[in-house]
């Protein structure tokens, strides 16, 4: 089974919304799906209302989703490490211990930033599931050839 952990700042708006666009786009197969921040501000807490809302408008669903920190055993537990901006990626290769084998990268695969959209406007939050719908066909055929 192939296993995909999406990575942003406060897993409330940006690695949520990969969570909830990658397993839609996914059902079907058996890839396993979860989300964390490399920050633990909103550790315990439900997705940033906007990305819920701009989300659940285009019919993702973000039911069970709950904000926690990226942690030492997520190097070990899963095969691909998807960041969400070069600075999430920076912080993630800081901690990531020298024998995992997991594959650390960043989310777009043209190597752009999903753009933070948690001090702007409802653009940016729609911006980020446009982005993220167009980028998770890239990783449905990337892993889901994997099995
Ligand atoms: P995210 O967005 O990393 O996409 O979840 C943010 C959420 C919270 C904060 C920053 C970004 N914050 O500063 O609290």
């Amino acid at each position: 089974m192939t296993s995909v952990l999406f990575v942003c700042l406060g897993n409330i708006c940006r690695s949520p919304t990969a969570e909830a666009v990658f397993r839609a786009r996914a059902a079907g197969t058996d890839i396993h799906i979860d989300s964390a921040g490399t920050a633990a501000w909103h550790a315990g807490k439900g997705p940033d209302p906007r990305s819920r809302a701009e989300g659940e408008s285009r019919g993702y669903s973000f039911a069970g989703q709950t904000a926690r920190k990226v942690r030492v055993q997520d190097f070990y537990d899963f095969d691909y490490v998807l960041a969400m901006d070069a600075s999430n990626l920076s912080d993630l290769k800081a901690i990531c211990p020298k024998d995992s084998t997991t594959k650390l990268s960043l989310f777009l695969p043209d190597g752009a930033d999903v753009p933070d959209p948690y001090y702007g406007g409802t653009d940016g939050f729609r911006d980020v599931v446009d982005l993220i719908e167009a980028a998770s066909d890239h990783w449905l055929t990337t892993l889901g050839g994997m099995g």
